[in-house]
């Protein structure tokens, strides 16, 4: 006995290179049987751009519950193998005598499909956790494309103890679903070009004032730097409001490898305070970059650079100004690592002022950025392909926010930071240091760190009306928060079922075994956990990289504000450097140039970027999505508005923390 015909339209997206030569065979998959192949393209039906094809299929037998839809690409002979950008497929069962009880069913593709990829399947219905899936062969397609995304994407030590990366040699290994194009606005590096041979230290600061000219003069931020870099103010203006808002701590007591007294402070503080006193209120702040103790510096044009590890004491005082009152440069203390104060002579206070700036953009580059966005991210995308069905909530929340830093980190590891690259080349922390630095730095970020809320607190940062970092960031993650609550809720029906979710814990533990070791949750019990940790991830990929990344040419401009390198060892003594001796610590001219250059690269966001909270992707547009989406796009546009407001009464905005201008992914 035949079962009734199935009317089928297979659609090709719309973009112009949506469409393939190859030939498409399709069979329909019940709970009761399934229909042999049948070759869709045929006659006049082409996977054209935007194209629709239609198909009859008739099955020989009852298919009962149709659950799938298997698709297979043939490459034409003389024909190019093109990807295919698929839409979906839609099924109407042909009804005998009355068509008008029958209804549509839509499996989605929304993504590009290969000859090579074999057979694909695609699913209908809603997104739910593999407890709620009642069909047996659901359960088993979830399990078989689990099982294949583990033999595509596999795990790679890049550094051991530091996160560990996708295993590819090369971009095209990533396959077209984790590619794509980025169109970057043209930067000018007209004037910072002509300096690539030239290899010895600035002349002067005038000559640094006149690439500065050139090449940033429309920058305000770049010009506000400039013009204010060796003030004590604007250094503590910096570590709150500049590109690495994550080094400064308060403290309540005296770090013991500071060699400090009270009787020596005394004079930075205001009239009748005492360190002891100010300690207590919770006004003392502090730097430490204790994580480059003893790290190999980098050999750059032949020459050996240093780093320091330094420890900076800061003042919050009465008008809101955080000052720096003392600075010792490396963390042993001894007569051969004098503390700097501010009433040293002028340039010995200057000098040990860029030294800590010198060490904190090695942190800023390599933790702060590399390390606790790109390396997450990564992490985050490898468990989730490998861990996630299609069919699973979060791997479709997750994936928008994490898919594009393969490519992005693969291509870092083969330019950036691999030999020749610009580590390599131009920075302090060169070949030799990036392993060191990504390792320590790994074993220190705690799962707290990570939380905004719990960071802020723990460093002191939440109470401070000087915070932009902190003030927006809260905003955000608030935001992002009860969005992702929300994605939570709608699927998991009580904390039971986060705690019976098989799918969920593999990921988990697959994120703890090839991540972070450092009080990361080792199981969920509860919704409120899973959605504090997803949305921890999404900050990190989204929010924080905008934060930090965006920033940094703006700060690095002005090129003694931000030492990249340093070519004399740290002093050893105080009265030891004249306003000439400034320059000679400073790297040479090609390989700042060559920073600038890069930096500018990296700090416009691509023409095309999806903003924090938007998505491309068709399955959001599903109702149950969408009003959750509407949600938290009005919550972000009012930050933006309110973020816009204020800035508009400064002198100095921050800008970074705009949701409009913060990527949904860490991109670049
Ligand atoms: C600086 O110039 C020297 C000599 O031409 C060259 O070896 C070196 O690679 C250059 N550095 C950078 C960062 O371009
Ligand atoms: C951070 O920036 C804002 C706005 O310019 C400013 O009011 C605040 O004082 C800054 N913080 C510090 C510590 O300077
Ligand atoms: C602090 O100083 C002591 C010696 O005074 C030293 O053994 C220790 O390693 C130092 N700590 C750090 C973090 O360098
Ligand atoms: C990172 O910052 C650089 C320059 O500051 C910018 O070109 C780049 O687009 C930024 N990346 C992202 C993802 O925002
Ligand atoms: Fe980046």
């Amino acid at each position: 006995i035949g079962g009734s015909p199935f009317e089928v339209t297979v659609h090709t997206s719309p973009g112009p290179t949506c469409g393939t030569f190859s030939h498409l065979w399709l069979s329909l998959i019940g709970s009761e049987g399934e229909t042999p192949p049948i070759r869709v393209t045929d006659g006049n039906s082409h996977l054209l751009p935007g194209s629709v094809c239609p198909v009859r299929v008739q099955a020989s037998s009852p298919l009962g519950r149709l659950i799938l839809v298997r698709l297979r690409l043939e490459v034409q002979t003389r024909f190019p193998n093109l990807d295919w950008h698929c839409s979906r497929v839609e099924v109407w069962r042909v009804s005998k005598g009355q068509g008008s009880d029958s209804e549509t069913q839509v499996f989605l593709c929304d993504r590009w499909l290969r000859p090579a990829d074999g057979d694909v399947e695609l699913r209908s219905g809603k997104l739910c956790l593999l407890e709620e899936e009642i069909e047996e062969k659901l359960k088993q397609q979830r399990l078989r494309q689990l099982q294949h995304q583990q033999q595509l994407i596999r795990w790679r030590i890049f550094v051991g103890g530091a996160p560990q990366c996708v295993d590819v040699n090369s971009l095209s290994e990533l396959g077209p679903n984790l590619l794509y194009t980025q169109k970057s606005p043209a930067t000018n590096l007209y004037y910072l070009n002509g300096f690539t041979t030239r290899v010895e230290s600035w002349k002067s600061f005038s000559e640094l004032e006149m690439i500065f000219t050139y090449s940033a003069q429309q920058n305000d931020i770049a010009r506000f730097v400039k013009a204010h870099w060796m003030e004590d103010w604007y250094f503590g203006y910096q570590c709150l409001n500049g590109s690495n808002p994550l080094m400064l701590r308060e403290t309540r007591h005296l770090p013991p490898n500071l060699s400090v007294t009270s009787d020596m402070l005394r004079p930075f503080l205001p009239e009748g305070c005492s360190l002891e006193n100010e300690l207590q209120k919770g006004n003392i702040y502090l730097l430490d970059y204790e994580v480059l103790d003893g790290v190999p510096a980098n050999v750059i044009n032949e020459k050996q650079t240093y780093l320091s590890a330094p420890l900076c004491l800061l003042h919050l005082n009465q008008q809101g100004q955080l000052l720096p009152i003392a600075i010792q440069l490396q963390q042993k203390p001894g007569p051969q690592n004098p503390v700097f104060l501010p009433s040293d002579s002028g340039y010995d206070w200057l000098l040990a002022k860029m030294w800590v700036h010198s060490a904190d953009f090695q942190c800023h580059q390599l933790i702060s950025h590399y390390l606790r966005t790109h390396m997450m991210a990564e992490l985050c995308c490898v468990a989730t392909l490998r861990q996630l069905p299609d069919a699973h909530p979060l791997h479709q929340l997750l994936l928008p926010h994490v898919k594009t830093s393969l490519k992005i980190n693969v291509g870092a590891r083969a330019s950036l930071l691999a030999s020749k690259g610009l580590f390599d080349q131009a920075v302090g922390s060169g070949l030799e240091t990036l392993p060191v630095l990504l390792s320590r730095a790994s074993a220190k970020i705690s799962y707290r760190t990570l939380c905004v809320p719990e960071d802020l607190s723990d460093r002191g940062l939440d109470k401070l009306p000087q915070s932009f970092y902190a003030q927006d960031a809260l905003r955000i993650w608030d935001a992002v928060h009860s969005f992702v609550t929300s994605w939570v809720d709608l699927y998991y029906h009580g904390d039971d079922a986060v705690q019976r979710d098989p799918e969920l814990h593999c990921w988990l533990t697959d994120i703890n075994t090839h991540g972070f070791s450092n009080g990361f949750p080792q199981r969920f019990h509860t919704r409120a956990e899973v959605a504090k940790f997803v949305t921890a991830l999404i900050y990190s990929c989204s929010a924080l990289h905008a934060a930090v990344n965006f920033s940094q040419l703006d700060f690095a401009f002005w090129v003694p504000n931000c030492p990249v390198a340093m070519l004399r060892p740290p002093p050893q003594a105080k009265c030891a450097v004249t306003e000439d001796d400034i320059m000679s610590f400073l790297p040479d001219v090609n390989t700042t140039c060559r920073v600038l250059m890069a930096l500018n690269g990296l700090s416009q966001p691509a023409i095309n970027f999806v903003p924090l909270c938007h998505y491309k992707e068709a399955i959001f547009r599903d109702d149950a999505h969408r009003r959750l989406l509407e949600e938290v796009q009005a919550q972000l546009r009012a930050i933006s508005d309110a973020i816009a407001e204020r800035n508009s009464q400064l002198e100095l905005p921050y800008p970074y923390l705009s949701p409009e201008r913060i990527e949904n992914s860490v991109a670049i």
